[in-house]
């Protein structure tokens, strides 16, 4: 379990969060939404330890302001929201920079890993390709690999790891959507636990077990979709008229603008 309580940040002096609480547990899927700026990435770098905070994060009952660096690295691997390389590393280069953080794979299981983390991501065959020649779509999914790569197992000496994911379907065709968010569910139903910040509320709906909606710095509201996918929290976080339904065969929420003009 991720149990981060009252966040505070500030960048360039300027305060970004303000006592932000989140909750992910092992074996679900928790997504963070809500409008541009409204401090998701900067709550999901606090919750990884990469941006200095007020608070407590703890994972699995252990404060990371108290782990080493690679005790960090074995129990979450962060896909941050964009990835420059300047360098001309190969696909193969990159997948195997998860390997070597996460450390927790022999020699002999390297390869093999490193090939089964891009067959998953729908990547098999593209080992040798230069990063920096690849669509931004499968530059994103190179990045998903290697963030498997790092936390192959899902559970390690009984404790679960995590999967700190920045808008991980946001370049993606509506297959590789499903493909990622199915990877993400598949991790959950092994033991571990998973933070993805997403846009797309249908698909959220669809694949998430909790939502948190985050509004000027805030967590607004967090519960299930059918909790808190309602018109009334939608328009007061995303400032824009919203009418949520149901699926005629199911209980899954979705929304839709009021209208396309205003
Ligand atoms: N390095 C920085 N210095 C000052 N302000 C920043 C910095 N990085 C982000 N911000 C501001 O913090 C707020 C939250 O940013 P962010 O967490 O990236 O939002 P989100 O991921 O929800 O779009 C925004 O208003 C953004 O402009
Ligand atoms: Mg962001």
């Amino acid at each position: 379990m991720i149990s981060a309580s009252n966040l505070s940040v500030r960048l360039s002096d300027k305060p970004v969060l303000h006592g932000v609480s989140v909750e992910a547990r092992a074996g679900e899927l928790t997504a963070i939404v809500g409008p541009n700026g409204s401090g998701k990435t900067t709550t999901l770098k606090a919750i990884a330890g990469e941006v200095a905070y007020d608070g407590t994060v703890r994972i699995n009952g252990h404060d990371i302001a108290a782990l080493k660096p690679w005790e960090l690295a074995l129990k979450r691997a962060v896909l941050p929201q964009s990835t420059v390389i300047s360098f001309p590393f190969t696909v193969r280069e990159i997948v195997r920079m998860g390997l070597s953080i996460g450390g927790t794979a022999g020699a002999a299981q390297t390869d093999r890993i490193a090939q089964e983390a891009l067959e998953a991501v729908d990547l098999t065959g593209f080992s040798g390709r230069f990063y920096q020649e690849l669509s931004g779509g499968e530059q994103q999914r190179v990045q998903m690999a290697r963030v498997l790569c790092q936390i192959w197992e899902p559970v390690t000496s009984g404790e679960p790891s995590f999967l700190l994911l920045d808008e991980p379907v946001s370049s993606l065709d509506i297959r590789h959507q499903l493909t990622i968010m199915r990877l993400a569910r598949d991790f959950c139903s092994r033991g571990g636990g998973v933070i993805a910040i997403m846009h797309d509320l249908n698909l959220t709906a669809m694949f998430a077990d909790r939502m948190i909606m985050m509004k000027t710095g805030r967590v607004h509201a967090a519960g299930s979709p059918q909790e808190v996918m309602t018109d009334e929290i939608m328009e007061a976080v995303f400032g824009c008229a919203m009418r949520v339904n149901v699926t005629p065969h199911g209980t899954v929420p979705f929304v839709l603008p009021h209208t396309a003009a205003h």
